[in-house]
């Protein structure tokens, strides 16, 4: 008989289009699980009977499926290494070139905490040099409840822990126990959805060409299985130009076929430069 959560899953499918072919699946029953004890811990195949009555309920369960954890400066050491030698070398190539326009891709940015840390350490580099410089910064996430909230740029102390007072003043506006992005900086980023796993395109429409300077794709590429894992790294790759910079999460691993084609640009970070 077919395992009940793999059911539960073809549902999703055939519902939704939520295609769960290339996640981790031990982490999907994991979420099933976790929905369950929270519906009252009933069993799995009541809650497959739940599933299917309740309308809202295969949303709340796709939703559920989404960790969007994340926040400001996660992994510091890795934004040090962008403030410090990323953007100057950026930069420099890009004066060199003559050249005045950078870009940037947040993929799987959650509710924007990533996108607008990069955002404001371009901002801290440049200064008052910033007019001279075009930031194109796409930001995207395939759940969009997690891209409204990105645009809103609120967020709760837990998301602030590693911003540094400097910042905190000059980025955002307080108010009671929240901390709102500051409109000018919110401005600097495109943030839409996008699919990883789309399979036509290998960078957001709105960057028509991809052609990024520097990608992110952090704590993402875990949800998936090794397969998958490479089908989003090669996509990845495409939309880098040529010399562009990535950065995956520390607990990521590039596999030896992607050794070749990129080099870890420090051992103390999961940083990359296209060959
Ligand atoms: C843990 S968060 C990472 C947030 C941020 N990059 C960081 O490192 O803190 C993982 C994000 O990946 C997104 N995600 C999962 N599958 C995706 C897919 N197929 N395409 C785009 N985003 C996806 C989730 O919605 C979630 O917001």
């Amino acid at each position: 008989m077919k395992n009940i959560h793999l059911k539960i899953l073809d549902f999703l499918k055939s519902e939704r289009n939520f295609d769960y072919s290339g996640y981790h699946f031990a982490m999907l029953e994991r979420r099933i699980q976790n929905r369950i004890i929270h519906l009252g811990s009933i069993t799995p195949e009541a809650y497959f009977e739940y599933l299917q009555n309740n309308p809202g309920e295969p949303t709340l369960l796709i939703e559920n499926f989404m960790i969007n954890v994340s926040h400001f400066f996660r992994d510091p050491l890795s934004f040090e290494l962008l403030a410090r030698v990323i953007i100057p070398t950026i930069v420099a190539s890009k004066l060199r070139s003559n050249e005045h326009s950078i870009r940037i891709w947040s993929a799987g940015c959650a509710y924007g905490e990533e996108a607008y840390s990069v955002a404001m350490l371009f901002n801290e580099y440049f200064g008052a040099e910033m007019v001279h410089f075009n930031l194109d910064f796409f930001a995207t996430d395939f759940d969009s409840r997690a891209i409204e909230k990105a645009k809103q740029g609120t967020y709760n102390s837990t998301s602030m822990k590693e911003v540094k007072h400097g910042l905190l003043k000059k980025y955002f506006t307080e108010g009671d126990g929240s901390y709102t992005i500051i409109p000018d900086l919110k401005m600097s980023i495109q943030f839409s959805t996008y699919d990883l796993l789309h399979k036509n395109s290998y960078a957001p429409t709105e960057s028509i060409f991809g052609d990024f300077d520097l990608v992110l794709c952090r704590n993402v590429l875990i949800y998936f299985n090794q397969e998958f894992q490479k089908l989003i790294l090669n996509k990845l790759l495409k939309s880098l130009a040529p010399k562009g910079v990535i950065m995956l999460g520390e607990s990521e691993v590039l596999g030896d076929s992607f050794r070749e084609k990129l080099r870890q640009i420090s051992k103390y970070a999961k940083i990359f430069e296209k060959k």
